[in-house]
């Protein structure tokens, strides 16, 4: 069977969803294709640090209430340096904050949203792949309940994350992988419990890397450094709390309140840029194209910052206005991607115990801790980029 849209969409995540709320609202007709189903993909743990550029969007997109009513808004974060906690104002040094919202519960407001507008997403699509995006009349063929579909398109937006289909449908010798891959990962638990402290505390402990989130005043969301070997069973949830509590500076170690995990995981940290964005007429927006290790947050927030660029051009193009937003797409959306990376690469390696610093590279880096708990230029360093540079 044979269908039409203006722009195809693979991936229902927070890229693509957003990308597909913000055309609809600008009368431009997508179909999402999605490889899970609805719950799964609402039953993957995310990060939940938005910028206020990303809150902004999701305003434009229609889709902010519940996330004003229920995200908490945080004025600066705590590094905790050999037991001793720093506070960065992130008001007072930028004027600017940040919401928490977890990302699943944003990603739950977008599908309502597009669920309640009529806009078609396809769960369960099989056997996705983009066809002809260098040419005028591009194709996505994809596999619905055992029958093969084709659907015609303008336009293809790959919003199918990292593992998806739509970078790895590109020739390997029309895209350049810049890429890093960290000698350690996160092991993260999620527990209805009352965070430790008001405000986040990333902690930088001989023991390695801690940090200290929420969800919400009940819900906690807690992260300790691992070996990349690491496997999610070697660690009961004692095992986990026992950590936690000698990385953490004695005022937090009496505050905190553990209990049972609801979720408990292991993530790698990469951090990976693939060059150019765009591919004839597929676009390639959010972990598609690119990751960042999660220390500095900015995972989400990138995804949103190429929906923006992308939405912007996509709507120039139909308004009959020009294609100019098509052909900056890529180096506008990588402008800004390589300054997160940097950034989440700087913070990785600032927080971080890595097994081959030795004893020069650990004095470096408490050098750099303590130059950043004394000096405000530094601290306005983090802080702006940490609440979101501008678009
Ligand atoms: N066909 C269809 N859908 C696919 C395919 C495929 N071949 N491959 C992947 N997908 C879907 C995934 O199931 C997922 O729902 O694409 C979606 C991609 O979503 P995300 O991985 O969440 O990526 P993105 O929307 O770019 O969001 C970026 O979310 O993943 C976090 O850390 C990331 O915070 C960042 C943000
Ligand atoms: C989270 O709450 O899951 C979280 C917060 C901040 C980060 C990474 C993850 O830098």
């Amino acid at each position: 069977m044979s269908q039409r849209t203006q722009v195809a969409i693979i991936g229902s995540g927070p890229a693509g969803l957003l990308l597909g709320q913000l055309l609809h609202k600008a009368g431009i007709d997508t179909i999402i294709l999605e490889r899970h189903t609805r719950d799964h993909v609402l039953g993957r743990i995310r990060a939940g640090v938005l910028e206020q550029g990303t809150v902004s969007l999701i305003d434009e997109a229609g889709c902010g209430d519940r996330m004003h009513r229920q995200g908490l808004i945080h004025h600066g974060i705590e590094l905790s340096i050999r037991g001793v906690r720093h506070r960065i104002d992130f008001k007072g040094l930028t004027g600017k904050s940040v919401m928490v919202y977890g990302q699943t519960e944003m990603t739950r407001d977008l599908m309502d949203a597009r669920s309640m507008a009529g806009a078609p997403t396809v769960y369960e699509a099989l056997n996705v792949m983009p066809i002809g995006y260098d040419g005028t009349r591009p194709i996505v063929r994809y596999v619905e309940d055992g029958e093969p579909k084709d659907i015609a398109c303008d336009f293809i937006a790959g919003c199918d994350g990292f593992h998806g289909i739509s970078r790895q449908s590109v020739p390997d010798n029309a895209i350049s992988i810049f890429e890093r891959v960290y000698p350690f990962g996160w092991l993260g638990l999620l527990a209805d419990v009352p965070p430790v402290s008001p405000e986040l505390i990333y902690v930088n402990h001989e023991r390695g890397f801690a940090l200290c989130s929420m969800r919400s005043h009940t819900r906690s969301r807690y992260y300790i450094q691992c070996d990349a070997s690491e496997h999610v069973d070697n660690w009961p949830d004692d095992r986990f709390w026992n950590e936690l509590r000698r990385r953490l500076d004695k005022q937090a170690v009496a505050r905190l309140v553990s209990g049972p995990s609801i979720e408990k995981s292991i993530a790698p940290l990469r951090s990976f840029v693939a060059e150019p964005m765009r591919f004839g007429r597929l676009f390639l927006a959010g972990d598609a194209a690119h990751i960042v290790p999660p220390t500095g947050a900015k995972g989400l927030n990138l995804a949103a910052s190429d929906v923006h660029y992308l939405a912007e051009a996509f709507i120039d193009h139909y308004r009959g206005g020009s294609d100019k937003g098509l052909d900056h797409y890529s180096p506008r959306a990588l402008a800004r991607v390589w300054k997160a990376e940097r950034f989440s690469w700087w913070m990785t390696s600032l927080l971080h115990r890595f097994p081959d610093t030795g004893p020069f590279g650990q004095r470096i880096q408490l050098a750099e801790l303590d130059y950043l708990a004394g000096s405000r230029a530094a601290q306005t360093t983090l802080a702006e980029n940490y609440v979101g540079l501008p678009y």
